[in-house]
């Protein structure tokens, strides 16, 4: 059985570091070139899986060499695979991504297999679903099962948190309903509520509307400035401040920052949830300064043991 379950998505992350993002019609000569395991709904089971939690993982990927060597990788993170499963309809998701020299990062994702995880296969997941503390979704495979699995967590009584990403507009009203914890970075918030995320006083506008929508609680984080949070139960949003470091690569941050929180609330009722996030951003804060995504997230024997204090 699993604390967590994660229903979301697995990507091939083809990365080219760039000295600048290239112009239209422009070719351009770049640094380096690798592949790593991405995708934000893996990301984020990988993150909590190496803090030490028990993560099953319900995807799909391609009859192809990037999908088997990704069930490969859920299994040596120690991930459940039970419900990861293949299809022949689409090649495992890919995401060519560029990163330059500042650390910032602009992602295409081509969805592929991610798009054919269906109700179906998530009905084949509900034992693991609804014995479980958390379950946790994303924007990368369809919004029908992301909502579907919101719902079969919601009715067994399990906490559902949902970073949606990549932010789309018009969401299901009923995806705000079934949510306990929205997480959105600016961007994703900007496109999901309409409000541009500039400034302090934006994000907590953007908080405000999404609350508004039926969402319990909402973490939007702001990249080096940190997140900010509310609640139905306390709308004023306060801020939490990130470490100032050095970004070498801010691909998947958002990832482990997810990851992490779903870790702390399965594992640590005994600390309080602005502590949980505080906790989170510094698991977010560790892979910033390593290349790569789940290359750049840390195992436990690795992480300051303040952050695994049960106070
Ligand atoms: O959030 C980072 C992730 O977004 C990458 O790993 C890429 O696969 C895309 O899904
Ligand atoms: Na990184």
């Amino acid at each position: 059985m699993a604390d967590i379950v994660v229903v979301g998505s697995c990507m091939t992350d083809l990365v080219s570091f760039v000295p600048e993002l290239p112009k239209p019609g422009e070719t351009l000569f770049g640094n380096k070139f690798l592949t790593g395991f991405g995708g934000k709904g893996a990301n984020q089971a990988v993150v909590a899986a190496r803090l030490g939690a028990n993560v099953a993982m319900v995807a799909k990927v391609g009859d192809d060499s990037f999908g088997h060597n990704y069930i490969q990788n859920f299994k040596e993170n120690k991930i459940n695979v039970d419900y990861v499963s293949t299809t022949r309809e689409a090649p495992t998701g890919v995401a060519p991504i560029s990163v330059t020299p500042d650390g910032q990062n602009a992602i295409v994702i081509i969805s592929g297999a991610n798009l054919y995880l269906s109700e179906n296969d998530l009905q084949k997941a509900e034992p693991v679903i609804k014995t479980a503390k958390v379950v946790l979704c994303q924007l990368e495979i369809s919004t029908e099962t992301a909502l579907a699995t919101l719902k079969m967590a919601k009715k067994h009584g399990v906490k559902t948190i949902l970073n949606p990403a990549p932010g789309q507009q018009n969401l299901d009203p009923e995806i705000y309903a079934n949510t306990d914890i929205m997480c959105p970075n600016e961007s994703e918030a900007a496109k999901i509520t309409g409000i541009n995320v500039d400034t302090m006083e934006d994000a907590h506008k953007a908080i405000k509307w999404l609350l508004d929508q039926g969402c319990g609680m909402v973490i939007l984080t702001l990249g080096k400035k940190g997140s900010v949070f509310a609640t139905k139960e306390n709308p004023t949003p306060i801020h939490i401040p990130a470490k100032q470091v050095k970004t070498v690569d801010s691909t998947g941050a958002g990832d482990a920052f997810v990851g992490a929180l779903a870790f702390y609330l399965a594992h640590y009722s005994s600390i309080d949830l602005q502590e949980a996030i505080r906790r989170s951003g510094e698991i977010a804060t560790i892979s910033v300064q390593k290349t790569g995504t789940q290359t750049s997230y840390p195992w436990r024997k690795d992480i300051p043991r303040d952050l695994f204090s049960n106070h």
